[in-house]
């Protein structure tokens, strides 16, 4: 497909839709789908969708319903979120509803009101949460206690790479547990707890999962994460283990081993300690997935775009286009600005970027822009754009196949 293809059919789908509107490509997602879910599959292994990398139902229902049984259920990231599956999101879920069933709240809460939202999402799902401290418990166990219900708790590994010791750690600052001791230390405090169950282990190895190793900006530490991912595989692998191992012991073996992301799908698949691999980012695919090296052989297709409306002319090669700043969260930097894509060639401004109101952009050469078109973007993460419209239109081809509403569209918004 030529660059310029994807973006002459969005502009036929896009018709006279008001701007700025959001669009998902419907092919690009379910060749994502075939993607992603195909060394799952073949290692026997189940998927878990990383709601938060998608955060609209009727797209979650498109994949889930794509993937079939190998989906083993959602992964949530707010017990309000989590409250909304396990009740009426469920029937938002359409055809995929049964996924509900199995919730994975992956980041602790310590707030009694969470606390109570999970308790009472136990009367209908199974509603797990993510511990890594014993003061996590309490909440949770008075919760469950109140509601005459039981929490499943799920232990957080960290599985960040120390080759040097504290003085160098690869990987995300979630949880403190480093070793088997200390796992299986809080798995008997849960065991311990009549109101809590301890349900199984989760370690996410995000300098592989999460970190891009063939980037544009910043190219010459390219090389370096690539050897750094290959040296803390190993470790990675073997941390799980040894948990696994020292649980089982302990007669505390666990139900569900939880790990990987878009960006180690296949390693993770392979990795024998898992029962379950979570995917969610691939499946829009945001920019930042474009710069994997793990991904590189079978490139995932960009499926989620935005269109903002041309309404200036600064100077003769630059216009402005409407909206536009959807900046990424993460450490900041130009790689979470979204990417112009169509007409092909549009450049960001250094000196101004995406803007909150306003986005000039510089137009290539022979490439002319009239005052109301549309100017096709995709965001450099799959989920947040979620937060910026009601709707998602779903495109095939150059058709409108249907509309789909957000989380926002439908006045939910689990952060806040
Ligand atoms: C706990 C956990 N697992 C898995 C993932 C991977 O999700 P994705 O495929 O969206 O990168 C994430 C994403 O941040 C995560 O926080």
């Amino acid at each position: 497909m030529g660059v310029g293809e994807p973006w002459a059919r969005y502009l036929r789908a896009l018709g006279r839709e008001p701007l700025p509107s959001a669009l998902v490509d419907l092919d690009a997602l379910e060749a994502n789908v075939d993607r992603l879910l195909a060394p799952v599959v073949a290692s026997g292994k189940r998927l878990r969708l990383a709601t938060k990398s998608v955060r609209c139902p009727a797209v979650l229902e498109r994949i889930a319903s794509r993937a079939g049984e190998t989906v083993i259920g959602l992964m949530t990231y707010t017990a309000g979120e989590t409250a909304y599956y396990a009740g009426e999101g469920a029937a938002a879920l359409g055809a995929a509803s049964a996924i509900a069933r199995d919730l994975l709240l992956a980041y602790p809460t310590v707030h009694p009101a969470d606390a109570a939202l999970l308790a009472e999402a136990n009367r209908h799902a199974h509603a797990k949460v993510v511990v890594d401290e014993l003061a996590q418990l309490a909440p949770l166990a008075a919760a469950a206690r109140q509601a005459g219900t039981s929490i499943p708790v799920v232990i957080e590994l960290d599985l960040g790479w120390r080759p040097l010791g504290r003085a160098l750690h690869l990987g995300v600052r979630r949880s403190p547990l480093r070793s088997a001791g200390e796992v299986l230390a809080l798995a008997r405090a849960i065991a311990a707890e009549p109101s809590l169950r301890f349900a199984g282990l989760m370690g996410y190895e995000a300098q592989l999962a999460g970190l891009p190793d063939t980037a544009p900006t910043r190219a010459w530490q390219n090389p370096i994460k690539r050897a750094l991912k290959r040296g803390s595989r190993p470790a990675v692998a073997r941390a799980r283990a040894e948990a696994i191992r020292a649980l089982g012991a302990a007669g505390l073996a666990p139900e569900l081993v939880n790990g990987g992301g878009t960006g180690s799908v296949a390693w993770s698949s392979g990795d024998e300690t898992l029962s379950e691999i979570t995917v969610g980012s691939g499946f829009l695919a945001g920019h930042l997935f474009d710069h994997y090296a793990e991904l590189a052989h079978a490139p995932l297709s960009p499926a989620l775009h935005f269109a903002l409306q041309a309404v200036r002319r600064p100077a003769p090669r630059l216009i402005t286009c409407h909206g536009g700043g959807f900046i990424a969260s993460g450490a900041t930097g130009e790689d979470r600005q979204p990417l112009p894509v169509g007409p092909p060639g549009c450049r960001l401004l250094a000196a101004e970027g995406a803007g909150e109101v306003q986005t000039p952009l510089a137009l290539p050469a022979g490439v002319e822009v009239a005052l109301g078109d549309p100017i096709f973007f995709r965001p450099a993460k799959s989920g947040e754009l979620a937060e910026h419209f009601d709707e998602y239109l779903l495109v095939r081809g150059e058709h409108l196949e249907a509309r789909a509403p957000t989380y926002r569209g439908l006045g939910r918004r689990f952060l806040g």
